[in-house]
């Protein structure tokens, strides 16, 4: 749980803005990109010179000479954008490696070293809510304390550190993390209270003075980074034009990310609500590994994974090559995975085809996946994307928007076989217009610096959830429907018959939202003598909900507003909250009627 704080953070002031940094931390791999100081200046200067016809493409920007990022990372054996989102602590929860090096150290340790050890990796799947994440490796570092927030810190602050010593080579300064307006990259489709976990994260790693107050973090949608990156980079060959709308897709390891754009004016607006799912990458290694678990023998492999957990590890390794290589042009498809002696030793089947495989092979320690092996791993999750895009097109259509371009981003959108699946699977107009970008999982990282040093870009988004807070109003038999229907949620006040657990909307699902101030709300005190309001806040998937106890609302946390007390009933004070929506999520502020002065708002997130 955490809180956001409504007053701006003086002590940010204290220390002057001298680097723009975005962090893309990533559910397999994160990175940073450092903006140049001239990139504000000459993005405005590209931006208004492109702002011409709204049927040419936009200008290009020489990206590389304005972001600089990292591609040679310690333990990495080729050159890329991000490392590993990997750690690797004792059994005292002492970090002893992170990135690619954890991923490295922990695959060539001696067996007798391992349970000496813990290993983690894919743990941005514990912010996703919409899916439940397990792995023991987290339980274990839960008995020692740790939070998801501090194992974040814990990948973060490693994080930091290249970017200082990158900056101190580029600049020979010294380097201040509170010198640094930090960019987080996030998944659309998260919610708030992940956000919010982020905050804890960077402050826990000693980035940000306070999570709570910072006005030196900001947050980008993944795929509006992925957007601009192909938009305004002279190293993408989409062809984008100024009011272009474009499907983009940001196919990654964990999320899978669909949000719809247009340019307008000096800038982007949203034209639908995204929609999102957990079935990136990674989701397909699980099904590997969930297969391969049924050839050896769920309790046999569990066996031996308990005495020797980084065995698979090492099969992901392996899978991660193969899956790689598959294009599913090959019709004799045939690539081989060693089974571990331990597994092979035990295994339930003897040396041929396994039923219900598609047709792997086991053969001399090996098991060798065929093409109809691998359409079956991926099935489920191409028809899970499949079925994104075109709720997404059908979005558009209803609306009257002729999409121009489906832009896939992330590193899932290189493999060939699922683009050509989409491809394959759409109508022949729509297929028409898939485009890969070549640069893949770096696309994110290198487009949100782009946001970052002009946020304004973008005018508007769309809200995926209906927004609320849960009050009390005068009872409406027209709006709240019999009071024999109502049962304990009605109740008498001293000015008449009043219902309770009501949904009083803030935002509606599908408003177009400008960023900035959203809604201004008064809440009375209840009674005169109260020093706080207190009001539980809630999420809910329909425009308008009556009530807040329903299946369809979640209650995302509670919002404590500080009020006056007064002498008597008629004069309790009533506050005045403003909201405001962007990619970092909800921020409220308050201010008392009666003094006419800020007051103390803030919310606390649910988990
Ligand atoms: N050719 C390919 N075929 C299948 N998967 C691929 C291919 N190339 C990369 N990937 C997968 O893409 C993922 C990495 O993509 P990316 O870097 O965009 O993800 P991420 O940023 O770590 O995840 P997310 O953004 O969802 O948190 C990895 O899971 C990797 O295995
Ligand atoms: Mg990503």
């Amino acid at each position: 749980m955490t809180h956001e704080f409504a007053h701006p953070d003086e002590a940010d002031g204290v220390h002057p803005i001298r680097h723009q940094v975005v962090f893309d931390f990533g559910t397999s791999h994160s990175g940073f990109a450092r903006a140049t100081r001239d990139f504000p200046d000459s993005l405005t200067d590209k931006l208004s010179a492109g702002a011409g016809s709204s049927s040419s493409p936009l200008k290009k920007l020489n990206i590389d000479y304005y972001i600089k990022y990292k591609t040679s990372w310690p333990g990495g054996q080729e050159p890329y954008a991000k490392t590993r989102t990997a750690l690797l602590y004792d059994l005292q929860g002492r970090l002893v490696a992170w990135g690619n090096e954890a991923h490295h150290k922990y695959l060539m340790m001696h067996r007798g070293k391992q349970k000496n050890h813990i290993y983690i990796d894919r743990f941005k799947l514990f912010l996703d809510d919409s899916r439940k994440h397990e792995d023991p490796a987290m339980n274990q570092l839960k008995t020692l304390g740790k939070d998801i927030d501090d194992v974040i810190a814990d990948f973060l602050g490693p994080l930091a550190s290249q970017v200082g010593e990158y900056c101190q080579f580029l600049d020979t300064e010294d380097w201040n993390p509170y010198e640094v307006r930090w960019c987080l990259t996030v998944p659309a489709m998260w919610s708030d209270a992940a956000k919010a976990k982020m905050r804890q994260a960077m402050q826990k790693a000693g980035l940000i003075r306070s999570a709570k107050t910072t006005t030196r973090l900001e947050f980008c949608s993944e795929p509006l980074a992925g957007l601009l990156f192909e938009t305004f980079s002279a190293q993408s060959r989409s062809v984008i034009k100024a009011d272009d709308p474009v499907v983009v897709v940001d196919m990654g390891g964990g999320t899978v990310d669909l949000t719809v754009m247009c340019g307008s004016g000096s800038g982007f607006k949203e034209l639908v609500q995204g929609l999102g799912a957990s079935c990136g990458s990674t989701m397909l290694d699980s099904a590997f590994l969930k297969m391969f678990r049924d050839v050896i023998g769920s309790k046999d492999y569990d066996n031996v994974i308990k005495k020797s957990p980084q065995l698979e590890n090492k099969l992901r390794n392996q899978w991660e090559r193969r899956k790689k290589a598959f294009t599913g042009a090959e019709s004799e498809f045939r690539v081989a995975i060693q089974v571990p002696s331990a597994m092979y030793n035990v295994c339930q089947h003897d040396d041929g085809v396994v039923p219900g495989t598609g047709g792997a092979e086991l053969e001399d320690g090996e098991l060798y996946l065929s093409r109809d092996t691998m359409v079956m791993l991926y099935e489920p999750i191409v028809d899970q994307i499949h079925g994104l895009v075109l709720s997404m097109l059908n979005a558009c259509q209803s609306k009257g928007i002729n999409v121009a371009h489906i832009l896939c981003v992330g590193g899932f959108s290189q493999s060939k076989y699922l683009v050509g699946e989409l491809r394959h699977r759409l109508m022949e107009k729509d297929a028409a217009k898939i485009v890969v970008s070549l640069n893949g999982g770096a696309a994110v990282l290198l487009g949100a610096p782009i946001y970052a040093c002009r946020p304004e870009l973008l005018l508007k988004q769309v809200a995926r959830v209906s927004y609320g807070a849960q009050v009390s109003v005068p009872y409406r038999p027209e709006r709240h429907g019999l009071r024999e229907s109502l049962g304990d949620r009605l109740f008498q006040a001293p000015d008449g018959l009043r219902v309770k657990g009501v949904f009083s909307p803030v935002i509606r699902k599908g408003q177009a939202l400008t960023p900035g101030i959203v809604a201004t709300k008064k809440y009375r005190a209840e009674s005169f003598t109260d020093t706080i309001i207190r009001a539980s806040w809630f999420v809910s998937k329909l425009e308008s909900p009556i009530f807040t106890d329903t299946s369809d609302c979640k209650c995302i946390g509670v919002l404590e507003v500080q009020v006056t007390p007064s002498q008597d009933y008629a004069n309790r004070d009533t506050v005045e909250v403003t909201i405001s929506m962007s990619p970092s999520g909800l921020m409220f502020h308050a201010k008392s009627l009666s003094t006419n002065k800020p007051v103390d708002c803030r919310i606390e997130f649910h988990d």
